[in-house]
């Protein structure tokens, strides 16, 4: 949220990743202490890439001697993108060879399964295909993808390949970003897009193919849509969809959409990965990152290297120390290094594709996103210490929480193969052949099993789906998951007591918001202040809004002091929006303020955006002025699950689990002499801490009147009686909701 953005200094973040990542490796490796000069050892040479696993025994399967006359052209092909045309680039990919033979598959049947490598071309060729074969007269190609990033920066490729303005014929929509026109026919887009569109359009009328992209990554809303589109396809024998995955899951996939639907494997054109495991375990995987780069980079051999961190801040810190280490030794040569992740601004994104400067060596540092959606060509190390960040439902705090833990294998084995894309590589995995077979998961456990549900029970629940139970998943998320997701919706009032949805909760579903932001907006309109909530909002939907440039820290901190506002982060947002648009949206303005500007056009554009949205729904803009305590309250209504009691200095206790939580340093209630009694927060981020991120101070008064189900004033006659009411109303609620989801499950037995 918009508060990280003023990190601590190098120092502290060094620090905070450090006890991060020891607090990971403790908790799933052995530590053996050991340091890497010593543990890269050589390990028998394996043969990555086996695309035939998923054999589709339908007939579609390519030979092999294809994938061998493929080798024998490719040779050392890393600069090969520079000196071919699209086209030339386009009829080299592995799916090119079977262009005909997909089409026929698709043409036959409704549903298909595509299996191919990373970087044969799915993503970006397919859509194309489609278009060259009719699809588009009759409707849009549409193609999902899990992350934001790939929707992006694969619609750009491919409005370059055929030549076009991005955003005419191809395009792509993100959250709060449509990037679409009247002309387009080809549409990217993250797979929570299309999930939306489902609401306004159930049967996806305007499309006349679907590419489920990705499908391997199991994302929540991929998952959710499998269900969906399960639906649509019968309803529909015109729409085609094609369900695209890179690894093997193959087989569950069509079984899912009725066992005879069709795999088409395309044949790969891999090389060989020679497989370094570490020979014990490693203490510290950014510093050993580091080392084993810098050897690669010594060691003569050509070709570029791609790092895997968990997340931004490893990859910075990963990043700055390469550049360090090499900055220190005498003649060492150039080397560009490349992050990516999610929040990097996208000109700098773009870098990762482009040839660097006087064609020295990439050494591109990325987030799992380079695991299989983004493929760049000219990798020929990957070095892998085995994390990666993943959004974990934590019941101790009661909330989802981004963890590191270690991939899964079928995560390492693609991240090796990832060498092995345009000649013979070499992977170095920084954790131990033991440690892989017996500590990591064969695959990582879908998102729909591991994260809240109630944005998607929201969801369904608008789309006339009562009966989670018997929805029809892929893997079934633990039902208590789903009932605490439906009790979450409950205490916000977007669910009544059987589990229907409310009239609030009909209105919230239409933001594409958490469902306490959404009902945040809403009730705003009855507190008279939902200018000021719709502004909060759309800054809490930019991820970083302050910078500190290196050797100008104290300069910033000075400036941003001056927007805080002490009772609270979100309002202290609010101030530093009124006083831009005080200064007619100046970017100028920012600089002098080390403000991104770039995040303050997107918020007016969020803003834009919600507020059409308000309008649609009649929900009226309404100032408070300058009475803030309005504000808090409003605040309040929503996230009075994220109360906090005070304990000691800056210290917290939650209200329900009384766990401790912490007032980050950046937060503009640190340090301020001023430490309200109660708070609440957005949400939770565990580092060596659990750190409150963006905090307001609140009543306890307010506390007890708008969230009744948890909380009652300390009074010491009706007190007992007050609990005692709530705990009963909780009770019968609880029994009330089983009641209605035995019944659900009743009917289900007696349909089947
Ligand atoms: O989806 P799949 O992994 O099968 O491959 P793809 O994403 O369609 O990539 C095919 C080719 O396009 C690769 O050689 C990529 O390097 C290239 N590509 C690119 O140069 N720039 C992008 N933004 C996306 C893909
Ligand atoms: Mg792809």
């Amino acid at each position: 949220m918009a508060v990280v953005a003023a990190k601590g200094s190098r120092t502290v973040r060094t620090w905070r990743e450090k006890e991060e990542r020891k607090k990971a490796q403790e908790k799933h490796w052995d530590l053996a202490g050991s340091r890497l000069g010593e543990l890269i050892g050589v390990k028998a040479k394996e043969e990555e890439a086996d695309p035939g696993a998923a054999d589709d025994g339908g007939g579609y399967r390519e030979s092999q001697q294809f994938a061998s006359h493929m080798m024998d052209k490719a040779e050392a092909v890393s600069d090969f993108a520079m000196h071919k045309t699209f086209r030339e680039q386009r009829e080299y990919l592995p799916v090119f060879v079977v262009r005909q033979k997909i089409l026929s598959v698709i043409r036959d049947n409704t549903v298909v399964i595509i299996v191919g490598e990373t970087g044969s071309g799915k993503t970006t060729q397919l859509t194309q295909y489609l278009h060259e074969d009719g699809y588009s007269m009759t409707g849009l190609i549409g193609c999902t993808q899990p992350r934001r990033v790939a929707a992006m920066s694969v619609a750009k490729r491919v409005s370059e390949e055929m030549g076009i303005k991005l955003g005419e014929d191809v395009g792509y929509a993100i959250r709060f970003e449509d990037c679409t026109s009247d002309k387009t026919v080809i549409k990217y887009m993250t797979d929570g897009i299309l999930l939306r569109e489902c609401l306004g359009d159930p049967d996806l009328d305007q499309y006349s193919a679907i590419i489920m992209d990705e499908a391997h990554e199991r994302s929540l809303n991929t998952d959710v849509l499998f269900g969906l589109l399960r639906d649509v396809v019968s309803r529909r024998t015109d729409l085609k969809l094609i369900i695209t995955s890179a690894t093997m899951d193959a087989e569950k996939f069509s079984t899912f959409f009725g066992g005879n639907t069709p795999c088409f494997t395309i044949p790969g054109r891999t090389f060989p990965v020679e497989i370094f495991h570490a020979k014990s375990s490693v203490e510290d995987y950014v510093e050993a990152a580091v080392k084993q780069t810098v050897t690669i980079h010594l060691g003569g051999l050509e070709g570029d290297v791609l790092i895997f961190m968990p997340g931004q801040e490893d990859i910075e810190v990963t990043c700055a120390m390469i550049k360090e280490r090499l900055e220190e030794l005498d003649e060492a040569p150039p080397l560009a290094v490349l992050p990516i992740y999610s929040q990097l601004p996208s000109d700098l994104q773009a870098k990762i594709f482009q040839k660097a400067p006087g064609g020295m060596r990439k050494c591109i540092v990325a987030t799992n996103i380079a695991e299989t959606s983004l493929t760049v060509d000219g990798i020929l190390f990957v070095v892998d210490p085995g994390y990666c960040k993943l959004k974990v439902f934590n019941p101790r705090i009661g909330m989802d929480a981004l963890q590191i833990f270690p991939v899964s294998q079928a995560s390492a084995s693609q991240r090796s193969g990832r060498a092995g894309r345009t000649g013979p590589g070499q992977c170095y995995r920084l954790y131990t052949e033991r440690q892989m077979k017996e500590e990591m998961l064969r695959n990582t456990v879908p998102e729909i099993q591991r994260t809240n549900l109630s944005h998607v029970v929201l969801l369904l629940k608008s789309l006339g789906v009562d009966d989670l139970l018997g929805f029809h998943f892929m893997d079934a998320p633990p039902q208590d998951n789903i009932l605490n997701s439906m009790y979450q919706l409950w205490t916000l009032g977007a669910l009544d007591n059987t589990g229907r949805l409310t009239s609030l909760g009909r209105k919230m579903v239409e933001f594409p918001l958490d469902p306490t932001l959404s009902k945040m907006i809403i009730v705003s309109e009855e507190m008279g202040c939902s200018d000021e909530i719709l502004t909060i909002v759309s800054m809490l939907s930019v991820p970083a809004i302050f910078f500190r440039p290196k050797g100008r820290e104290d300069d910033a901190d000075a400036k941003k002091e001056k927007f805080q506002v002490p009772e609270s982060d979100h309002t202290s947002y609010l101030n530093v929006y009124l006083q831009w648009r005080m200064n007619k949206y100046s970017s100028k303005w920012c600089n002098d303020n080390f403000i991104h500007a770039k995040a303050m056009r997107k918020v007016r554009e969020v803003r834009a955006q919600l507020k059409d949205i308000m309008d649609q729904q009649k929900i009226t803009i309404i100032s408070c002025g300058t009475d803030w305590d309005v504000v808090r309250k409003c605040i309040c209504s929503s996230y009075f699950q994220n109360a906090a009691r005070l304990k000691g200095i800056g210290e917290y206790v939650n209200l329900r689990t009384g766990i401790p939580c912490f007032l980050h340093p950046t937060s503009a209630l640190f340090g301020m002499g001023y430490t309200p009694d109660y708070v609440v927060y957005h949400e939770l981020i565990m580092t060596a801490k659990e750190y409150m991120q963006s905090v307001t101070a609140v009543d306890g008064t307010w506390l007890a009147e708008l969230g009744p189900m948890f909380y009652s004033i300390k009074d010491a006659t009706s007190r007992k009686e007050k609990k005692q009411q709530t705990l009963k109303d909780v009770a019968t609620m609880e029994e009330e909701m089983k009641i209605a989801q035995s019944e659900l499950v009743r009917r289900k037995h007696e349909a089947d």
